[in-house]
């Protein structure tokens, strides 16, 4: 028996795989919510016969997604993708969203900004009226990653944010290093009243290689609630 959470992100995942049909090529999320939608599909691959060919945002999805069947493909394989599902940290009224949590928004960006569409999948409790509770994941090198962390505080100020620290994420004693071997810093900035903005500025930076706001990328909202619920936002 699944909690209530776990419910509606498969609820949500669920509907989402309507929006798939023979033939796709679809960008597979990263997430616990992402791999709901990834099981879905391979069930449908498996026993349906649905035939799409899927590129992983992460190691982690493309090894679930060959687990269930998925025949998966790279990006410049795909060259374009029809589709891209995934899950989000926080997402507003605008479906400008916060993603990131899993450490994974580079890959997440390139795959969700080749695709016609992207579908964001989420339990209604990371609908916010405004982004920034959620802590905003950058993506740095590692190389000088001190200073670009320095540069990246101090290019806060002067912007309508409610705080300007960050922190280096950490997997035990060292630092959490992502899929493309980079470290990613976490700004708790509580309130990030002009998410465009921001995002423009951080990607100025040298050192930043891209951060977790995906604005104007998102076109479909799938959330699902406790009780199983759906509800569509476009
Ligand atoms: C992964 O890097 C993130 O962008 C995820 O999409 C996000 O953290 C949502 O994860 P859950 O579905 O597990 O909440």
């Amino acid at each position: 028996e699944l909690s209530p959470i776990d419910k509606a992100k498969f609820a949500a995942a669920k509907r989402a795989v309507d929006y798939v049909e023979d033939g796709m090529r679809v960008g597979l999320g990263t997430g616990s919510t992402a791999a709901w939608m990834v099981r879905c599909l391979g069930e449908m691959v498996r026993e349906d016969g649905l035939k799409i060919r899927g590129v992983p945002t992460s190691t982690r999805t493309a090894e679930l997604a060959r687990q269930v069947g998925i025949e998966v493909i790279s990006l410049d394989e795909a060259k374009w993708l029809d589709l891209t599902i995934d899950g989000a940290d926080e997402f507003d009224a605008d479906l400008n969203l916060i993603k990131g949590g899993g450490g994974a928004l580079l890959q997440e960006k390139i795959v969700a900004t080749a695709s016609d569409q992207m579908i964001v999948i989420a339990d209604a409790a990371k609908e916010v009226t405004q982004l920034g509770a959620f802590p905003l994941p950058v993506e740095v090198i590692p190389f000088g990653w001190q200073t670009t962390k320095a540069l990246v505080e101090e290019a806060l100020v002067g912007l309508d944010v409610m705080g300007r620290d960050g922190s280096l994420r950490m997997n035990g004693e060292a630092p959490f290093v992502t899929d493309e071997s980079n470290y990613i810093v976490d700004l708790h900035l509580n309130r990030i009243k002009n998410p465009r903005q921001l995002a423009l500025v951080l990607n100025q930076i040298p050192g930043v290689v891209e951060n977790g706001l995906f604005i104007d990328i998102c076109d479909i909202a799938v959330v699902g609630h406790g009780d199983g619920k759906v509800e569509v936002r476009d």
